[in-house]
């Protein structure tokens, strides 16, 4: 028996097959609210009870029907946003969102990736989420588009050591690596938001198109604002001075856009120099 579900397991992990979820992500602002709980009833006395009919009990109802249990809501990001606010130091920042658990993924996620690189450093880089590898480590751009991202840096002289600090707008991994919901989003970005100020760095790097529709709230597409500065403005109202950039990712897989990062690297080389 014991052999038998080894072999099924060891099929499923040959097939691919390492995670016990689905595909696509659950909208819970959409899933209807749950059911009114059921108000308790007295038993009648046993003699006016009416006889049990003979026929089969009425089936359970199928498991889609029954109402989800709401792990995702409008109140949780709000109180992600209390919390963060909350913070005043990046520990305490960490801290929070280590214990939080009011974001679905971190129940698929095998580590919390908050952040490497030197806090306090002139740049700090925001990406997207963690991969297979940086759950796997717990860091964030570990993987091969991480070790290109460190080649870029390092083309301008920046290392992770006192250079630059990196982070992602998602602590967890998306299952399957698959698109966060909107609520999932939101969440993370009470928390991105609050990092961003504390780390308050020079220049703020925002790395492909998911961070930077969800950092800069826009819908322009990467490949309209990246090479473009534009402002970070935080609660004290200083402004960051910030650049979109292509993800390391997508140059990976389209090569030919390296060109345009060269620019937006030589820029921001440029920037630093002159905030000094
Ligand atoms: N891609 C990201 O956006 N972040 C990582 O940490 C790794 C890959």
């Amino acid at each position: 028996m014991i052999e038998g579900t080894a072999a099924l397991l060891r099929w499923y992990v040959e097939q691919g097959v390492d995670e016990a979820i689905g595909e696509e992500p659950i909208d819970r602002f959409a899933a209807p609210p749950p059911a009114p709980a059921v108000a308790a009833v007295a038993p009648s006395p046993p003699a006016a009870r009416a006889p049990t009919p003979l026929r089969a009990p009425p089936s359970p109802p199928p498991a889609q029907t029954r109402a989800p249990v709401p792990l995702e809501s409008p109140q949780l990001v709000e109180d992600a946003r209390t919390l963060a606010d909350g913070c005043s130091t990046l520990a305490e920042l960490e801290a929070a969102i280590r214990g939080f658990e009011g974001c679905a993924l971190k129940r698929t996620a095998k580590n919390t990736v908050f952040a490497d690189g030197t806090p306090g450093a002139p740049v700090m880089i925001v990406g997207e989420a963690p991969g297979a590898d940086e759950d796997r480590l717990g860091k964030p751009f570990v993987g091969v588009s991480g070790q290109l991202m460190d080649r870029m840096m390092a083309s301008i002289g920046l290392t992770r050591d006192g250079g630059f600090y990196i982070t992602n707008i998602l602590f967890w991994r998306p299952p399957g690596n698959r698109t966060p919901t909107t609520a999932e989003q939101g969440m993370c970005l009470a928390f991105t938001r609050r990092h961003i100020e504390l780390a308050k760095p020079k220049v703020l790097v925002l790395a492909g198109g998911v961070a930077v529709k969800a950092v800069l709230d826009t819908t322009e597409g990467i490949t309209r604002l990246r090479g473009k500065w534009t402002g970070y403005t935080l609660g004290d109202g200083t402004v960051i001075p910030t650049m979109p950039t292509f993800h390391p990712a997508y140059l990976l897989r389209t090569p030919a856009s390296k060109r345009q990062s060269w620019q937006d690297l030589l820029a921001i080389d440029k920037k630093l120099k002159e905030l000094g």
